[in-house]
């Protein structure tokens, strides 16, 4: 049997763990197995490039942050438009039997997974690996790459809080994750966040700024602010997200985060900062707990192949390893509940979300 092995989209921490496990489970269990890995994501795909991957490739890379394959973004808008006739999800297609492959691993978050959908619409057999910094995606209570990003974001707010402690100031975290906020939420409760802010819960400023006084006049010094990077205002939410980025654009931001901090510096007088924490959070080496998670879902996803179980994705639900329909899950998401027992629980131990 030939396996063809590819990274989609942002890349994360656990990337290299579940194509070494793959990669093992393979070799272990199907005599004169071929493995080959597609450079780029759905780039390499479109391109018809593959080359093997041999022990020496995978065997020292459980530690090692990024992809060996590389990665890149392939809009999933683009793959049914025509270029020169032929459209990239044709030309994915021809080449996956040109390649001869008998199964396509693909690793990558929510629009990984609506193309691999279409591939196996189109009689590839595809499965998929849930990958992401966000955590959003839909029917898997968690990604591999999450847990790493939060324990990173969790350690930079450590080292933020004692310069805003020192400097008894207000401190803005930007974290990432446009459409979810669960990294934001996971790392502002267990970095002990005064204000977590995400997209789910649109928040008012004014709300922000009340919170921040009021702490202080009850003698708290400093405060620690986590701010998803696709926070909303309550006011914005009227607006579609091309004509938010559009106002965002004018005034030269692309997230709320430098407004917010204008308008708390302004609006406490309290001295206000801003650290954006961006690409750190997904770069790296895996923690122990996405290391374990990655190596148990690529071993689970080659026992699939085995089996001749295609058009699924391999996902988590409580303490199982199991899989979903690729066309059952592709387009959906995985939202934070904004009524939900965490966003309850953070509540409930007093952390605001500026309303
Ligand atoms: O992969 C997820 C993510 O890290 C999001 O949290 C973030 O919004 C986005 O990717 C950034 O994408 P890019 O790498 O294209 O800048």
């Amino acid at each position: 049997m030939k396996f063809g092995i590819l990274t989609s989209g942002g890349d994360c921490s656990g990337l290299n763990a579940v194509i070494r496990a793959i990669c093992l489970c393979i070799s272990q269990n199907v005599k004169n197995a071929e493995i080959v890995g597609i450079p780029d994501g759905y780039g390499g795909l479109i391109r018809g490039e593959c080359f093997p991957l041999k022990r020496e490739d995978y065997e020292d890379i459980l530690d090692l942050g990024g992809t060996v394959l590389r990665t890149s973004r392939q809009p999933f808008k683009l793959m049914t438009v025509s270029d020169n006739g032929t459209t990239r999800l044709q030309k994915m297609c021809e080449n996956y039997r040109k390649m001869g492959l008998d199964c396509l691993f693909t690793l990558g978050g929510a629009g990984t997974h609506k193309t691999a959908a279409l591939l196996c619409m189109e009689g590839c057999n595809v499965i998929g690996l849930p990958k992401t910094i966000d955590n959003d995606i839909y029917g898997t209570d968690v990604t591999f790459g999450f847990q790493t990003a939060v324990e990173v974001a969790t350690e930079a707010i450590d080292r933020i809080r004692t310069t805003a402690a020192s400097h008894s100031r207000t401190m803005l975290v930007e974290i990432m994750g446009n459409k979810a906020g669960w990294l934001t939420l996971h790392t502002g409760i267990a970095a002990g966040a005064d204000m977590i802010l995400i997209p789910e819960i649109p928040f008012s400023p004014e709300a922000v700024a009340d919170f921040i006084v009021k702490q202080r006049r009850s003698g708290k010094t400093h405060t620690i602010i986590a701010v998803a990077e696709g926070a909303v205002l309550a006011s914005e939410v009227k607006f579609k997200k091309s004509e938010r980025t559009f106002i965002r654009t004018e005034r030269g931001e692309t997230t709320v985060t430098p407004h917010l901090t204008e308008f708390l510096q302004q609006s406490t007088g309290f001295e206000t900062r801003a650290s954006v924490l961006g690409y750190l959070q997904r770069g790296g080496t895996p923690c122990a707990y996405d290391r374990l998670l990655s190596s148990r879902l690529g071993g689970f996803a080659a026992k699939l192949a085995c089996e001749g179980r295609f058009g699924v994705t391999a996902a988590v639900s409580g303490n199982r390893i199991t899989f979903n329909a690729l066309t059952e899950i592709a387009g959906k998401y995985k939202l934070v509940d904004p009524k939900g027992a965490i966003v309850n629980f953070a509540k409930s131990i007093g952390i605001g979300f500026g309303i």
